[in-house]
């Protein structure tokens, strides 16, 4: 369904990401590991739009996408949480929502439902500030938000960074949910264990580069694996 060929992406003269292959198929939830620095993030923004790829492709059923603007990409059916889930702290989580459905891909109301079944406290602090949520909250908001515009494939970049152990399982928990559904997730965690037991399989990035690549037991039985991010 998604797959980067041979993908090379710079900041200036940094090459930041080397000549990565990733693929992904329907129905599928795969993650990326990797320590801090090693291109995840840059993976992420060079699939949807934000930096374009100096070498490669990007190629999303069937259709090249490089270069591509990142709006053109959310028409196509891909939908990026960012880092640090950057919502509107001035609006209200209803007007977050109908930020996210700008480019939405289906009807507003359903997809507003889907959302508040998804996350009902949404639905109950609809008329509140971003700003005034919990972070727990805020990262079920930036979900919610990518979700208004009916993505086939959902990008989630370290949705588990900075948030108590009870919402980590939350946040893992409605990330099967939206799974089951029928969206493909393409998921960016440090937190790599929780990350490859919700994955069907993963890929490990190391300065830029996929290093091992393969089921989601064998990387949690992998002996590199468990030593350099598992933390055995
Ligand atoms: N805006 C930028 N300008 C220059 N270098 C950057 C920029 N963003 C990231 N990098 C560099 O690119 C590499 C990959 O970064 P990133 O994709 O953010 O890593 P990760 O998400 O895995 O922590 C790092 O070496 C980082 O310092
Ligand atoms: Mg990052």
């Amino acid at each position: 369904m998604l797959r980067l060929e041979r993908v090379h992406t710079f900041y200036g003269p940094i090459e930041a990401l080397r000549g990565i292959d990733i693929h992904i198929e329907r129905g599928e939830i795969v993650s990326l590991i990797g320590s801090n620095g090693a291109g995840k993030s840059t993976c992420l923004m060079t699939i949807s739009g934000i930096l374009h790829p100096a070498g490669g492709r990007v190629v999303f059923k069937g259709d090249d996408l490089t270069g591509a603007s990142p709006h053109a990409i959310v028409r196509m059916g891909i939908s990026q949480v960012p880092e640090g889930r950057r919502i509107f702290p001035k609006l209200t989580v209803f007007e977050n929502l109908e930020m996210g459905a700008f480019l939405r891909r289906g009807n507003f109301g359903e997809l507003l439902e889907y959302v508040y079944r998804l996350f009902p406290v949404l639905k109950e602090r609809a008329r509140q500030y971003g700003g005034t949520l919990s972070g727990g909250e805020q990262q079920m908001l930036a979900i919610a938000r990518a979700l208004m515009s009916r993505p086939d494939v959902l990008l989630l970049d370290e949705p588990s960074l900075g948030l108590a152990p009870i919402m980590v399982s939350r946040i893992f928990r409605t990330i099967e949910e939206i799974n089951k559904e029928g969206v493909t997730v393409l998921l960016v965690e440090q937190n790599a264990r929780a990350a490859l037991k919700l994955s069907h399989r993963g890929y490990v990035i190391e300065s830029g580069a996929i290093s091992l690549h393969g089921n989601s037991d064998e990387l949690l039985h992998n002996e590199k694996v468990r030593h350099a991010y598992l933390g055995e």
